[in-house]
This record gives C-alpha cells, structure tokens and sequence, in this order.
C-alpha cells in the first residue's frame, strides 16, 4: 500500500521529513502562497496594537513570522498538531526574533483549551483536512470560541465542488501549474492521489454555512488560486 493509499493522519502526514521539505513544496503547490500571507495583512490591520493572534494549524511559521514582524507588540499562540511542524515553527520564531512572543502548543486544536480570547485567529490550509462535516463544524466553532465576539478569523482552504465542470478546469490547470516547477513524475502521481484522497473539498457555498454554524458573519473571498480560497469573517455570536 502507498502512502497516499493509507488511512490519512494529518500528524503522521506533516512528519519530521515534510516539515523539512514543507517550505519548498508549499510554493511549488501554491504559486501565491507568500502573497497569501502578505494579504492577510490589510484585514488585520485595525486590530490593536498589542493583540492577542492565534494560529491554527501554524505549520512551519509563515503566518506567525509574516505577522510578527509587521506588528512588533502583537503576542502570538501558535496551535498545531504536529509535532514536527510546531518545533519548526519554534525554530523559525526564535532565528525571526519573535521567541519571546510566540507560545506553542502541540496538539488539535478541538484540544487547546485556551484562558485567552484572541483578537483574531488564522487557519491557513487546515480545515481541508479535516473530514466530514460534523468535524469541521466542531473545529470551526472552536475557532469560534476562542475569538473574542467582533474578532477576526482568516481562514484559506482547498475548496470547490468535486466533480462539477469549474473544479475539473481548475484541477487541471492547478496540476500543470506544479508541474511545470521541475516536480519529479513520482511526486506529481503521489501528490495528484494524496490531493484526491485526503483533501475533503466542499463548495463554498457549504463553508459559508459552517461558518454561519459556528458563529460568524458572511465570509468575504479575497484570494484565489485555482482551487486554494481566503476569506475573512468576524465572530458575531
Ligand atoms: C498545510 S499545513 C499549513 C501550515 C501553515 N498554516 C501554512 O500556511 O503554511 C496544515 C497544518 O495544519 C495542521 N493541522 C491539521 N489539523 C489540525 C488541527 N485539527 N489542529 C491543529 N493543527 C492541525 C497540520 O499538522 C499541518 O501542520
């Protein structure tokens, strides 16, 4: 049996050997991802100046560090549950000087069990890893509960009707565009497989309803990459 093939776990999946390899393939898989992190900025931007940011599923750093040097009094939690990626994002805090801002915690974050309400809170490329819709709605409304009522939630996901005409074009020009960034033909089949097994992809339209769910307003789409969305939203209830 492949990897691909196995029962996906999201910890095993972002061991020690891709958190090493992470930062280089996260850019070959989306092209924007750096612009990703920069447009977060503007929505976060009338936040106060020593806010309170969580960091769901903070992975090798980008949000945290992006963040953290854009705005030096913000304090920092950074929540993921993989071992091996939280201990890159440490690392990567510590050589960006941001040490003594940033807290980690390893685990899910349907976990954390947080004293503190954030100001606002990132989940970049998290929740499409997360299967069914009971499941996502339990993590979205943990998102939900440790935000204060009027925080900020920017949250970015593969998402998209399977199967419908739109999602197929995008799919495809998604997977030529890796292509074309010197992937190796065993990459390209593992990757393709691990895309179509182990991310659960839904419209938009049934992401909005989550959200509706666990408390927040409309969201508002400001990026797209093929099939990679970003929306902002704020906690109303
Ligand atoms: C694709 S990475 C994204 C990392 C980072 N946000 C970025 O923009 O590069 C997804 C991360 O989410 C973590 N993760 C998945 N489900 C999680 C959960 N329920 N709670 C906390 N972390 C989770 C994974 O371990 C992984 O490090």
């Amino acid at each position: 049996m492949t990897k691909a093939t196995k029962e996906f776990d999201v910890a095993r999946h972002f061991d020690e050997s891709l958190a090493a390899k992470y930062d280089r393939r996260i850019r070959q898989f989306c092209p924007n991802y750096d612009a990703l992190h920069r447009m977060l900025i503007p929505w976060l931007q009338g936040l106060p100046a020593a806010a309170d940011f969580l960091s769901v599923g903070a992975g090798t750093g980008a949000e945290v560090v992006t963040l953290g040097k854009i705005f030096p009094r913000w304090r920092f939690v950074a929540v993921d549950v993989s071992p091996d990626m939280i201990k890159a994002c440490q690392a990567r805090a510590t050589d960006a000087g941001l040490a003594d801002r940033v807290a980690c915690f390893t685990g899910r974050l349907q976990d954390y069990a947080s004293s503190a309400s954030f100001d606002a809170v990132s989940s970049v490329f998290v929740s499409h890893f997360i299967k069914g819709r009971a499941e996502k709605l339990s993590y979205f409304k943990s998102i939900s509960e440790n935000l204060k009522v009027g925080g900020l939630l920017v949250v970015a996901d593969l998402f998209g009707e399977k199967g419908s005409a739109e999602f197929t074009a995008l799919l495809d020009a998604w997977l030529r565009s890796y292509a074309m960034h010197g992937v190796s033909d065993e990459d390209l089949i593992q990757d393709r497989l691990h895309v179509e097994k182990d991310v659960d992809f839904i419209p938009e339209d049934d992401l909005f309803t989550l959200l509706h769910e666990a408390g927040f307003s409309t969201p508002i789409r400001f990026y797209q990459t093929y099939l990679f969305g970003g929306w902002v939203a704020t906690r109303v209830h």
